[in-house]
Formats: C-alpha cells, structure tokens, sequence
C-alpha cells in the first residue's frame, strides 16, 4: 500500500470512529499498531453448519411469549391462511430492533414476508408496492378474509422521543385507517411494531390488538403463527401503557442539566395505582388465546419468606401459559409507599384446555421495606401487609396480610453522598387502602422473624501479586481500554482490554448488546458478511415474565460468544422505564425493578453457564434519558434511588455475581456514577458484595466544554473512584494518567487496585 492510501484509510478509520463516538486519535500509541485493511478478510473458526437456524427456530417456537393482545375478540386465531388485505408502513419496514449501540447486524423477516411464508396471499402488494400511506381508496373495495394494519415506531440511543404524532401520538392517517378497517372488517388486528409505548386512546376500542414489539431475527415469522393459532401469545405488560394525559410527570424529562426525579418512588404503576388512576392497559396485562382460572391452595410462612400455592387452571379452548403475579400492598402507618409492589412473579408451562397445574411461588417482605434517608435504614412500618395475588396489577385477589406489630429495621446502611439534598420534596400522594382484610388469612410476624443485615464497609481492593513487577506506564494502560488497536474495532468489537502488556498474554473481547452479538462488519470464511441472531429486544423480553427462557436466550447468546471468543456481553442493559421519553427504553426491560433484576439474572445465568463467558449489567444507574446524556444529572433522593433505581442492579449482582458491571453516563445527584466511591465501594462492593469487573460507559478525555453546567466523566475520577477501568478511552487519557502520576495524583497502589481487578476478571475469561 503506498503513502497516500494509507493517509486514505487512516482517515476512513477516523470518520468511522468519530461517528461512534470515537475520538481523533492523534498522539503517538504506547504500543505500535499495525493497521489493517477494514475490508480484509477476517479469520472466523468455522461455523457450525446450521447454528444460525437453530437459534433462529428455538426463537420462531418461544417469541409469542413476548407478545400479547390488548384488545381481542373472537375471531382469532383463524384454521388457515387465506387473502389478507395488509397495511401500514411496518408490513414491509418492519422494524426487527431499535438503532444505536443496542442494534445487531442480522437478517430478519419482515410481517409481508413472514405472511406469505406461512401461505397468506397478500392483496395489498400494489399499495405496499408504491409505498402510498395512508390508505388509498381502492382499499376501501378490496376485500380480503382478514386485514392487518402494522404500526410501527422506532427509537435509539442519542435521542429520546417525543409526544408528537408520527411518535407517542398517532398520525390523523394512522388514526382513520385503523378505524376504517375495524369497521369494515371483522376479522381486523391492529399490530404493534413499536419500539416503546404509544398513546392508543384514539384507537382503543379496536377488537383486536396485538402487542408484537420487536422481536429481532424472528419478528415477521411469528405474526402468521399467532394468526393461525400456531402459537399463543402468553405475555404481560412489563410497563403500563395509557394515554399521554395520565402521564403526569412526563415533563419532569429531558432537562440539560438537571433531571429532578420529583415523583420519587412513584414509578410506572407505582404511581397509577396510588393516585388512582386506571391507565388503558394496567402494568402486568396481557390477553391470550385461552383464559385461565387461578386459585389460591395455600399460604404459609418460614420465618420472614412467605409461600404461596396457588392452582392454575386452563378454562378456554387454546393450549397456553399464565404468569401468576404477587402484589404487596404496605402498611401506610408512618410515611406512605405505593399502594402495592409486585414482589413475586412466575410463567406457568404450557397447559392444556381443561387442564390444570401448581405453582409455588414466594418472597421475602423485606423486598418491599422503605428506605428511611434519615436512619439510614430500611424499615418495615408497623400495621398490615396486604397480599394480592393474579394475573395482572390490576387483576388480584386478597389471599392474606402479614401483621407487623412494631416497626422492624431490616438492613443498617450509609447514606451515598451523605447529606446530599436534592431541593426538592418527593411527590407524596395520600394512599388509602380501602379493602377490606376481616375474613382473610393473617400472617403475623415478630421481629424474631427477621434477620438484620448489617454491612461491614471495610472493602480493600486486592493486589495481585502477578502485577508488582509490571512498571507503572503498563500499569496505566491496563487501566484503559485497548484504543489502539483499531482493526479490531472495525470489525464491530465494543472494545477490547489492553493488548500486548509485557507479562499478560490474554485480554478480554467484549462485543455489544443487548439485542445479541454486535458485531458489524464480521466477514465469514466465504467474505461475506456474518450475521448473529437478533433476540428480541430487552422490553419484549420482560413481557415473557418466564426467566427460565430468558436463561436459554442468554445461552444462546454464549454459544455465539463462543464462536467469535467474545469474553463480555455489554448486555443486559436494567435501566427503568422512568418517562415513556427515554430513547432507549427499548433496550430496558421495564418499569419496575423486581422484573428488571430478574431478567438480567437469568440471562446472565445462561451466559455465564458457558465457561469464559460474561455479562456486563448496564448502566449502574439512573441512565433514564438520551438528551445531554454525558452531562445530564439525575437529581433524587436516596429512598428513590434505592428503592427504585438501585435494586434491579443490586438483584441481578445477588442472584447471579455477573463479570461485569457498566456505569453510566450521567450524573447521580452531582457526581458521576462512575466516579462516585460512596457508590461503587459501599454499594456495590460492601452492600452487595460484588466481586467482578467495574467499568466505565464508552468514552474519552474531551477538551473542556465552554458552558457546560457539568463536565462528562474523565480518567482521573473513574480511577479514584473504585471505577476499574476506562472504556474505551484513548491515547489522551492514557497520557493524562501518566502525568497524574508524576504529579503524585494518582499513586502506583490506585494503579494496583485497578489493574489487578481488571487483570484477574481477564484471567477469569481465559482458563
Ligand atoms: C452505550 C453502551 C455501549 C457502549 C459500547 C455506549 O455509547 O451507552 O451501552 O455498551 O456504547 O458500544
């Protein structure tokens, strides 16, 4: 290659970072590169033949579980596949996941597609032909056996969305469509294809509604499936979904600088049920084919956990699967909490028509203690725990309540950023609880019932003995991630640990997600381009409330981490659905924490089952909006952030010590996530007791923004702040570090402690 296209490609190379976020890397590397070609062909290990297909029918044969009616009527399924008049702009734009760093490269199936497949013929090709939307007036005289009208809508990480028609709000085309078909049709479904939550007021009276999401790879097959019965959607909202009226902190969004979190614990449903609003369709819905009978068999306590046995029987005419939801509503003695919080969930399996099944389920009342910011405590008030249980939030039935007689303290904690304030009193809305609790069972608990969990904040980061000889500048380099090596990166690696240290011969591989492997330019053995399999995405997951599948997805995930040798999964991403705004929602599972921390469980479960394999939880925390996302303070109180903000990370590290943890962006009440010590080491370290990697969100050393309120993260503070390594940073950062060691800023131990955790977490993936 001569001179000049070199300069060429380098300058190729540069654009194609910077437009990901990638910083103009010009000073001089620690480690010389050699650069190559982004069109070479990269050596791939064979591929099992078929692996694809096999991921691929495993996800045809369970995604209906991900999906679920809204609305529906008798006239689904149908026996078999017959003209179908199909509209809208997602029948052929189908839309298989959102964009930004939560897209995979892969192939997918389209609704048209997916229809004719299955042998539907499609009557509307002229229409889809010349893509005229809204509907034209031909339509208005072609008849077909069925009609569809997919809506889509899709979003990604940098921009959040918007409540203007086209987004949140239906179009006035989308609008009479919709209700011209109703009309006209009998056999009418309206599908879902939508990234996130829209306002479906207008059209909420339609018969049959079918929340479909994005189901990846898979997402055009299932439509024919469901239609023709083959498969029965068996999901639940994991996030309400109501008219943009009922939303009434949906300004408190999107600020520059300052984001206040002013409804407090009032998430999502959490909000809705304490003040009294009945949203369209409830946190924990969802119809299916069939209907089934839940009854209550038993409930019965061991100390503090609570059992609950409950008979679920299958009343309708279609095999199918329910999820049993357990509902807590507190004692509103001393300061108030939500009317009720879910605290226990699980999927049935498939049963038949007449058929019935049961089902243990059960959790721990402490789940749902208040934070007291004062005390520095969780506090389980004196007074009644009422026990709701069935099949939606707003579907349940009383099967007890637990009587405390005094006020019980569960954990001794140290407030993070002690002190800190956030100018601003938490909405505080009057609960009453107007049921009635004289006939039912009662549980009563005494203080000798509950353990108290005290924490010992002493946790000292280990040095390991491999690094005392590794000089200082190797060291600092361990300590960023590996900017150099840029062919990598082309070939769509989130990112890499420091190559070619002196004495440390693996490194990690880490590859994007959540919505499977992203890798973006792979080329196979054959130079084509290699797909991975396109899961659905985080939000379609939840709906399946099944962590079992969730734990076989995740395995499905490792075994393409084994064929690429991806180590680190930068997936699942846990953040909550806070404002139906956030751009990135639909990389998120839902609005409430349980449900968040036991999905990235069980996908974690699956991937770590595979030896070398690691998850990455995502973005610790508060990571709530896409607008000013580098510098963007998250402003709350400490019972907000721990009862809503925290605990989904704080399950998933408990249940399962994933490899890896992410911080986030923004800032948490003024200090940034992954700078902040009382964070990572008291919490994350000492409260829950993690042992793996702690990394930074994907960033550099930028040059001082004039104006801005708050500066984005930097290397300094991420090493001082029990932060483990910088990703990815850049050959700046790297000289930074050196020169805050020089001015005796940054020691050798801090050094020490950073690279020994990220050395031992590379060890770890390498046995
Ligand atoms: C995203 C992360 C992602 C990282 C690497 C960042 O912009 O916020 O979720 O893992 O990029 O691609």
């Amino acid at each position: 290659m001569n001179n000049i296209s070199k300069l060429l490609l380098k300058l190729i190379i540069i654009v194609l970072l910077s437009s990901y976020n990638i910083y103009n890397v010009t000073k001089k590397m620690p480690y010389e590169k050699k650069l190559i070609s982004p069109s070479a062909k990269i050596e791939l290990p064979e591929l099992k033949d078929g692996y694809n297909k096999k991921h691929l029918n495993f996800l045809r044969e369970s995604a209906a579980e991900c999906t679920l009616f809204l609305n529906k009527n008798e006239e689904f399924p149908i026996n078999n596949p017959g003209s179908v008049l199909l509209l809208g702009y997602g029948a052929r734009n189908t839309i298989k996941g959102g964009t930004g760093s939560g897209d995979v490269v892969s192939k997918f199936t389209t609704f048209e597609e997916g229809l004719e497949s299955v042998g539907f013929k499609i009557t509307t090709k002229n229409w889809l032909n010349q893509e005229k939307y809204p509907l034209s007036k031909e339509h208005n005289t072609v008849k077909a056996d069925i009609a569809i009208y997919v809506l889509s809508r899709n979003s990604g990480e940098g921009m959040d969305r918007e409540i203007s028609k086209g987004d949140v709000l239906l179009t006035d085309e989308e609008i009479n469509d919709i209700l011209f078909l109703n009309k006209n049709y009998k056999k009418f479904m309206l599908v879902l294809n939508t990234c996130g939550v829209v306002d479906l007021s207008p059209v909420s009276k339609v018969s049959n509604i079918l929340l479909i999401s994005q189901l990846g790879s898979v997402v055009g097959d299932i439509l024919g499936d469901i239609i023709l019965g083959k498969s029965n959607p068996s999901g639940k909202l994991a996030t309400t979904w109501t008219k943009i009226e009922d939303y009434t902190f949906i300004y408190e969004f999107g600020d520059n600088d300052d984001t206040n979190y002013i409804e407090g614990v009032y998430v999502g449903y959490r909000f809705f049920n304490s003040v009294g609003i009945k949203p369209l369709y409830p946190f924990g819905f969802g119809k299916s084919y069939t209907l089934f009978d839940i009854s209550k068999i038993s409930l019965t306590n061991a100390k503090d956990k609570i059992n609950i046995k409950v008979k679920v029987k299958n009343i309708g005419k279609f095999p199918g699967k329910e999820v049993i939801q357990v509902y807590v509503s507190p004692s509103q003695n001393n300061e108030n909490k939500p009317y009720q919080s879910l605290v226990s969930f699980k999927k049935t399996p498939n049963i038949n028509p007449s058929d019935g099944i049961e089902l243990d389920l059960s959790f721990k009342l402490k789940s749902i203690a208040r934070y007291d910011v004062k005390k520095a405590s969780y506090i389980l008030d004196k007074g009644n725990y009422i026990i709701r249980v069935g099949n939606s939030s707003e579907d349940t039935k009383i099967y007890g309540y637990i009587e405390l007689d005094e006020d019980i303290t569960t954990e001794i904690l140290k407030n993070i950023n002690s002190g800190y304030s956030t100018g601003f009193k938490d909405f505080n809305p009057k609960i009453i609880l107007k049921d009635e609790i004289k006939n039912v069972q009662k549980i009563k608990l005494t203080k000798n019932d509950f353990e108290l969990k005290k924490v010992d904040y002493n946790y000292e980061a280990n040095i390991n003995k491999d690094l005392l000889k590794i000089k200082d500048s190797d060291l600092a380099y361990l300590c960023i991630g590996d900017f150099s090596d840029i062919d990598e990166r082309l070939s769509g690696i989130g990112g890499l640990t420091a190559k070619n240290v002196k004495g440390i011969k693996n490194y990690i591989r880490m590859a994007d997600g959540p919505a499977g492997l992203r890798l973006t330019n792979y080329l196979d053995n054959k130079n084509s381009q290699a797909y991975t399999t396109a899961i659905p995405i985080a939000t379609a997951l939840a709906q399946t409330f099944n962590t079992d599948l969730l734990e076989k997805i995740g395995d499905l995930i490792a075994s393409e981490m084994d064929i690429y040798n991806i180590q680190l999964w930068l997936a699942p991403a846990l953040n909550i659905h806070r404002n139906i705004l956030c751009g990135r929602n639909f990389e998120y599972f839902s609005e409430d924490p349980l449900i968040s921390g036991k999905m990235a469980a069980a996908l974690t479960r699956g991937v770590q089952s595979h030896k070398n394999r690691g998850t990455t939880i995502k973005h610790l925390t508060a990571n709530n909006q896409e607008t000013k996302k580098y510098n963007n303070n998250s402003n709350m109180s400490e019972r907000t952030l721990r009862e809503i903000y925290l605990k989904g990370f704080q399950i998933a590290i408990e249940d399962t010590q994933p490899s890896a943890v992410m911080t986030s962006y923004n800032l948490l009440n003024g200090m940034h996530t992954s700078e902040n010590k009382d964070l990572l080491i008291n919490v994350v370290r000492n409260e829950w007791n993690f042992k793996g990697l702690i990394m930074s969100d994907w960033s550099m050393s930028e040059l001082n923004e004039l104006g801005e309120k708050y500066r984005k993260q930097n290397i300094f503070g991420i090493i001082k702040g029990g932060n483990n390594i910088m990703m990815p940073g850049s050959d700046i950062d790297y000289s930074i570090l050196i020169n805050k060691l020089s001015e005796k800023l940054i020691t050798r131990d801090d050094l020490l402690h950073c690279a020994s955790k990220v050395y031992e977490t590379i060890e770890l993936l390498n046995k």
